[in-house]
C-alpha cells in the first residue's frame, strides 16, 4: 500500500468513498446529516485549492482510503491565540480494507502534509456515538479538545424514525443489488432537495421520503415472478412489498394506503394526483434522465422536462442539470 495526494484522475474513486461515508453518517446522526451525492466540481475544487487536498491510500492501483484535509489558521480575533492547524473533514477506509492499518497510514500521510505547511495541530470532529472512530483517533494521539453541546427546544424536529427503518428494510430487499440501492438513494436525495425548495411541511417530509425509498421496491420480485421488470409487474409487486414493510415497522395505516397507491402507480403519469406523487415522479425522472437517449436531442429533452416537471424546484434542477453547460 502507498500513500499519495489525489490528482484529477482520482475523482470518481474519491466520490465513491465519500458517498459511502455520507451513508454511514446519516445512519449515525439522521437529524443532522442527509443523503447527498458528492459532485465532481466539489472534489475538483478541493484538489485544485492549495490549502486543501485528498490524501489517498492506494493498493493495487485502487483507492482504498481517503482523507479530506484543509490547512487553516485561527481567525484573527483578539481573544484567540494565533495558530495553524490541519482540519480533517472526512476520513474513510474502504470496508474491505478495515483493521489493516490503512487509517494509521492515512493519518501519517496527513501529518506529513501538515508539517510541510507548518501546521501546529491536527483537528477533527467525530460523532459521539461513533466509538470505534473515537478509539482509533485516541490511539493516534488525538484527545478531546472542545465538546459541542446542543439542546432541543422545538418539537418541530422530526425523528424520522420510520424513514430510517424503511431505509434498513430497503437495503435488505436490495441486498446483492447495489445499483438498485444507489438508484433509490439518488432518487431520495433529489426528492429531499425538491422538498427543501418547495417548503414541504415537516410532517409530510418523512412520508415523501418513505415513498422515494420504496418506489422501486417491487423490481426484484417482478423479475423473479414474471421474468420482467416492466411497469405493471413492478407496480403490482411493489405495493405488496411496501405494505408488508410498513406494517412490519408499525407505520400509520392511513399513510400506508397512500404509499401503496403511489408505489403501485409510480410509472403511470395519468395517476399523479398530489404533490407527494409529483415530487416522487420528478425525483425519479431526474435520476432516470441520466441514462436516456433523449439527452442528445435538446429540443426533445426540453419538451420532456416541460411536460413532466410541475414544481419550480424540480424544473429548475432539471434545467440546470440537463439543459445547461452541456
Ligand atoms: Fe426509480
Amino acid at each position: 500500500m502507498n500513500i499519495r495526494i489525489a490528482t484529477l484522475e482520482d475523482i470518481k474513486e474519491i466520490k465513491r468513498l465519500l458517498d459511502k461515508l455520507n451513508e454511514s453518517s446519516v445512519e449515525l446522526l439522521p437529524n443532522f446529516f442527509k443523503i447527498s451525492k458528492v459532485k465532481n466540481k466539489e472534489v475538483l475544487k478541493i484538489i485544485e485549492d492549495r490549502n486543501s487536498d485528498f490524501v489517498l491510500a492506494i493498493e493495487d492501483e485502487k483507492v482504498i482510503g481517503v482523507g479530506e484535509i484543509y490547512f487553516k489558521e485561527t481567525k484573527d480575533e483578539p481573544v484567540l491565540v494565533k495558530n495553524t492547524y490541519v482540519y480533517i473533514q472526512n476520513l474513510i477506509v474502504d470496508e474491505r480494507f478495515r483493521n489493516k492499518g490503512v487509517g494509521k497510514e492515512l493519518i501519517d500521510g496527513i501529518k506529513n502534509w501538515g508539517l510541510k505547511r507548518n501546521a501546529k495541530h491536527f483537528r477533527l470532529s467525530v460523532i459521539p456515538s461513533n466509538y470505534s472512530a473515537i478509539g482509533f483517533y485516541e490511539n493516534e494521539g488525538f484527545e478531546a479538545f472542545m465538546h459541542s453541546m446542543e439542546m432541543k427546544v422545538s418539537d418541530e424536529e422530526f425523528s424520522e424514525e420510520y424513514k430510517q427503518k424503511t431505509l434498513k428494510e430497503m437495503r435488505k430487499v436490495f441486498k446483492g443489488f447495489p445499483l438498485q440501492i444507489d438508484h433509490t438513494l439518488n432518487v431520495l436525495g433529489y426528492a429531499e432537495k425538491i422538498m427543501d425548495g418547495e417548503n414541504i411541511k415537516t410532517e409530510d417530509r418523512e412520508f415523501i421520503s418513505i415513498v422515494a425509498i420504496l418506489h422501486d421496491i417491487g423490481i426484484i420480485e417482478a423479475k423473479r415472478k414474471h421474468g420482467s421488470s416492466d411497469a405493471p409487474y413492478q407496480e403490482r409487486e411493489g405495493k405488496i412489498i411496501a405494505e408488508e414493510i410498513l406494517k412490519e415497522i408499525g407505520y400509520d395505516p392511513k399513510a400506508i394506503d397512500r404509499v401503496c397507491y403511489i408505489v403501485g402507480n409510480h410509472h403511470t403519469y395519468s395517476k399523479i394526483d398530489g404533490i407527494d406523487f409529483q415530487i416522487l415522479w420528478e425525483a425519479d425522472l431526474l435520476e432516470n434522465l441520466k441514462t436516456r437517449d433523449a439527452l442528445n436531442d435538446k429540443e426533445k429533452l426540453k419538451g420532456v422536462i416541460d411536460k413532466n416537471f410541475k414544481t419550480k424546484t424540480g424544473k429548475g434542477m432539471a434545467y440546470r442539470e440537463y439543459l445547461q453547460h452541456k
